[in-house]
């Protein structure tokens, strides 16, 4: 079995507080790591670093464990460029764009989806990404959703059914028939390519009845739960989400203090060791996903990740990629907004990047780096994790591991 040995490393992001490191990150200075089988094999001093097959020198460079972007919608054709610009010269976000991308996306063929899914998941690998959710929502037919997830399913295994987007165009005026189709044929030609369920419940989309039925119905095909909520106005969204034990509530833009308790406390309920760092077997925590790529690129205010940390809240950040209100697979960018614009630490949108989407698609073996955890790790041309807030835009990824194997340089 050929090994691998990552050395030379300047600080190590480990995400696990007990093996010895510092801070909520866990980082260890002056180790090397042996990758065998796809998998972390063995961390220690880098004196003591067993022989291997193959050897990476990190040069000093920071290693982390890779982003696990929990929230992405890559499955689409077309852009929205001009809606874009006319936000930015003064027109509000209403999701209203989104029929516009659901008119490309069932007018193209399997082929142009599957290009663009692949450029983009390409894409989000060279800047660190190595898990990433995908998303249907902008086919909303049973056979163009069930296409979407097909499509999804070749490049990750977190695949997320999102037929209710919206309401499409030819069932605006019966809306409830909709909700039935996405609970009925929709759902059964979808689950078997799909991990997750997940509703836009906003105004102007699923109100929380509707939610409340697309999930129930979603679990029991065997579908984990997760929602956009919050994002537009305030809404029943997030305690809808903690309520029936979704891994996420996606968002939380708009929250009430209601909101923050009930995501407070399903994070002290669902967590096993004190410091937080190890989700309980079974968690029921539901962690808020925060978005920020969607604020900048709709010129929203963002949320305060502040008020959520201080409460007690599991917080991620991802990247929400599609051509509407976030078009970046960014996110060393998340970070970079999170900490400037949403009263986040580094180390704390660090942690959000990596561990807490690994909480928010409830994976334990994927956020962390500990003998045993998926060899998913990027190489910085940095000396810490600090660079990723602190220069911002620059493409400070030099190396991606994936499954152990190295990727493209950039
Ligand atoms: O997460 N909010 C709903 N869905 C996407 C936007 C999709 C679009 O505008 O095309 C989001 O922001
Ligand atoms: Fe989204």
């Amino acid at each position: 079995m050929s090994s691998l040995l990552v050395d030379n490393v300047g600080e190590l992001v480990t995400n696990v507080p007990a093996v010895g490191g510092d801070g909520p990150l866990g980082i260890r200075r002056g180790v090397a790591l042996l990758v065998e089988a796809g998998r972390v094999v063995w961390i220690g001093p880098g004196r003591y670093a067993p022989a291997a097959d193959r050897r990476i020198d990190a040069e000093g460079g920071a290693v982390l464990p890779g982003f696990v972007d929990s929230h992405a919608h890559l499955v689409f054709a077309g852009d929205r460029a001009t809606e874009f610009a006319a936000r930015m010269a003064g027109e509000p976000y209403t999701g209203g764009g989104i029929r516009t991308t659901v008119g490309a996306t069932r007018a193209a063929d399997d082929d142009v989806l599957r290009g663009t899914v692949r450029r983009l998941r390409e894409e989000a690998m060279r800047q660190g990404t190595t898990t990433m959710e995908i998303k249907s929502g902008y086919g909303l037919t049973v056979a163009d959703e069930a296409r979407s997830l097909r499509i999804a399913a070749e490049v990750t295994t977190e695949t997320t059914f999102l037929g209710a987007h919206v309401v499409p165009a030819e069932y605006a005026s019966r809306p409830d028939d909709y909700v039935g189709l996405v609970c009925g044929p929709m759902l059964t030609a979808a689950a078997p390519y799909a991990r997750w369920v997940d509703v836009f419940c906003e105004r102007g989309a699923f109100d929380a009845d509707h939610a409340r039925a697309i999930l129930t119905v979603g679990q029991a095909a065997g579908l984990g739960l997760r929602l956009h909520a919050n994002q537009l106005g305030p809404g029943p969204g997030v305690r809808l989400g903690v309520e029936l034990g979704a891994a996420s509530v996606d968002h939380c833009t708009h929250l009430s203090d209601a909101d923050v308790d009930a995501l407070a406390g399903s994070a002290s309920a669902g967590t096993s060791a004190a410091d937080g760092s190890t989700p309980a077997a079974g968690s029921t925590t539901t962690v808020a996903t925060l978005l920020p790529g969607a604020e900048f690129s709709t010129r929203s205010p963002y949320p305060d990740a502040r008020r959520l940390l201080d409460a007690g809240v599991v917080v991620a950040l991802a990247t929400d990629c599609n051509p509407g209100s976030s078009y970046t697979s960014s996110m060393p960018f998340c970070v970079a907004l999170a900490v400037r614009e949403m009263r986040m630490t580094p180390a704390e949108a660090v942690w959000a990047a990596t561990a807490g989407g690994a909480r928010a698609l409830r994976r334990t073996d994927v956020g962390v780096l500990r003998p045993g955890a998926r060899a998913d790790l990027m190489i910085l041309d940095a000396p810490s994790h600090l660079h990723l807030a602190y220069r911002p835009g620059v493409p400070l990824v030099r190396q991606v591991l994936h499954n152990g194997v190295p990727q493209c340089r950039l």
